[in-house]
């Protein structure tokens, strides 16, 4: 539902491929008003089908107040909120390189928390609004590989979290996504995935999880199993893993 008449508004942050952008032509396609941001303006332009964008790196994010306050003027109060963005510099066991793990950090939790602080306070006060992120499975446990990336998944389950307890009771909903392995450019030439989902199945099941109001969702069920069971194999066991 909208916040005003008409259709609702739907913004995603990190929507110039893979997931962010099926996710944008997803809700389009059933009406919403869509805004799309990412730092690629010509993906952007690409999603087309009548997409508002704005080129924007999440890094900037002292940028943020000033581009919500002009998003909001040309296309009317934010409903929804997909943070999507996100970074997984390919490393090996030897890459121990502070400038990659800021850039993790600055893209996946510090511009996620720029944006929710610019539209919570605001859907607070309008009692009304959601707000998702795309986490994954990699929060759930400290791997061998792309520490970095497990700890800003663990950070933002953690902070959605925390939003959630914060914003509920003020009408506003809040909903983290843990979708499993998605074809897009962040898994290409990785090995060892297993069911893949397109990043266009990932979409569907992620607008209805979010339209639904679900608070934390794995994409697809089989993955809430695994990841029951990887958050309780003892560590001991766990470090040996190769995962
Ligand atoms: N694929 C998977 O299997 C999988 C699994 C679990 C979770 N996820 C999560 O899903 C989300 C989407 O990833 P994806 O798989 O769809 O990968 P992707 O195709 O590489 O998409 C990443 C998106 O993030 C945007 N982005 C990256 N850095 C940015 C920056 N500094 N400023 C603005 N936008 C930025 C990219 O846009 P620009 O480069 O144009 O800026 C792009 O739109 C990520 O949070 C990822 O961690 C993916």
């Amino acid at each position: 539902m909208s916040t005003t008449d008409g259709p609702r508004t739907v913004v995603i942050v990190g929507a110039s491929s893979g997931i962010g952008a099926a996710l944008a032509r997803a809700w389009r396609a059933q009406g919403a008003r869509v805004v799309a941001l990412a730092r690629r303006g010509e993906e952007l332009q690409q999603l087309g089908g009548g997409i508002a964008w704005y080129v924007h790196d999440v890094c900037d994010a002292a940028a943020v107040p000033a581009l919500v306050d002009k998003l909001e003027s040309e296309h009317g109060p934010v409903d929804t909120l997909v943070y999507a963005a996100g970074a997984m510099p390919r490393i090996t066991p030897e890459t121990w390189d502070t400038g990659l793990d800021r850039l993790v950090i600055e893209t996946n939790v510090l511009g996620l928390m720029a944006w929710m602080n610019a539209l919570a306070p605001r859907m607070a006060e309008r009692g009304r609004g959601h707000l998702a992120a795309i986490s994954s499975i990699a929060g759930d446990r400290g791997r061998r590989g792309f520490p970095a990336y497990c700890t800003s998944k663990a950070a933002t389950n953690t902070y959605m979290e925390s939003l959630r307890n914060r914003l509920s009771r003020r009408g506003v909903q809040v909903t983290t996504i843990k979708p499993g392995f998605v074809e897009t450019a962040m898994t290409r030439g990785l090995d060892k995935l297993f069911w893949m989902a397109s990043a266009e199945e990932a979409a569907r099941l992620i607008v209805k999880a979010v339209d639904a109001g679900a608070h934390t969702r794995y994409v697809l069920p089989r993955w809430a199993f695994v990841g029951l069971v990887i958050r309780n194999i003892p560590s001991f066991i766990f470090r040996r893993m190769n995962i």
